[in-house]
Parts: C-alpha cells; structure tokens; sequence
C-alpha cells in the first residue's frame, strides 16, 4: 500500500500525517509506504516546520529527514490512497490531476474519522506550539481509524 498526504505547503500539516501513518504501519508490520507533497511550490526541498518536528518528536516520531515536494499529477497512478488535509487541498489535487483524476482514492483524512463529515485539519501555520499539537492529536485519531478500516489492527 502506498498512501500520500497532502496539504499546501508540506511543510506543517502533511508531514505530520506520513510521518504518524508511517510509524504506525511501521509498528503493525504492514509494510505500507507513506509519503507527503503539496499542492503549492511554496517550500520545495525545505524540511518540515519545526513546530511539526518538535511536536512530532515529543511522540517519538522523527520527521526531520523529510522534505518539501509539489504534487504531481503521476501521483494519481503511483499511490494507492491520496489524502487531503482540506477542501481547498481536496479541490487542488482533482484540479492539478487533470484527466488522472481518481475519486475512487481521494478524500479528506478526516473522513476517516469522521465519515462524510468532510471536516478539515486546520492549517497551524501562523499558529502557535497548542495549535500544532492539536493538529497532531487530529491526525493521530484518524490515522488510527485509518488502519483499523483498513487491516482491522489497532494503530
Ligand atoms: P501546510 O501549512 O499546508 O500545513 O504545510 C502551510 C505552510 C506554508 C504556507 C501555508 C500553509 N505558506 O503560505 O507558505
């Protein structure tokens, strides 16, 4: 299974997410691959926030070797599941997807939480230390949900 998060920057929300997803699925053994992009060009090749990093961090996660990178369009084919972090992602990616556009494995992460609910992870980016933390608990919550839907293992 390969999975993609997505936000705008990738550099506060989405490599939060892979970076929670692929502990757990690291720690159930599944063999998943999880990696994250943005829908803008904004932060390219920059490493996560340092909010995100500290935060991640403090849940033993490190997430300081990942680095921004833009959506692309193959990413439609290469991924398995392709996850927004909010409507404008969502709308982004189908946009930027052209005829690749797969509905079939795109959502909003928190509809794995909360189903059909489209809620969105609130972007932390002029936030504070309590807002990404926040965030990480969201993500957390819904990645679990995540892989119990999926494998039926607790995350
Ligand atoms: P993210 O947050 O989408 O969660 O990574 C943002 C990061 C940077 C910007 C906006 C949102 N920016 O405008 O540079």
């Amino acid at each position: 299974m390969k999975i993609l998060m997505v936000c705008l920057g990738n550099i506060c929300r989405s490599p939060l997410a892979a970076g929670i997803l692929q502990y757990k699925a690291d720690n159930a053994d599944l063999g998943w691959v999880v990696e994250s992009s943005g829908t803008s060009r904004y932060h390219i090749g920059d490493p996560p926030h340092r909010m995100s990093q500290k935060v991640a961090l403090s849940h033993g996660i490190d997430i300081s070797n990942q680095r921004g990178s833009q959506f692309a369009k193959e990413d439609m084919l290469t991924f398995d599941l392709i996850y927004a972090m909010d409507r404008d992602n969502y709308a982004d990616i189908k946009r930027m997807s052209g005829e690749l556009w797969n509905e079939e494995k795109t959502d909003l992460i928190l509809n794995e939480l909360y189903p059909g609910e489209d809620r969105e992870v609130p972007d932390p980016w002029y936030g504070n230390e309590k807002d990404f933390r926040e965030v990480f608990d969201m993500l957390d919550k819904a990645c679990d949900a995540l892989i119990f839907r999926l494998t039926g293992k607790e995350g």
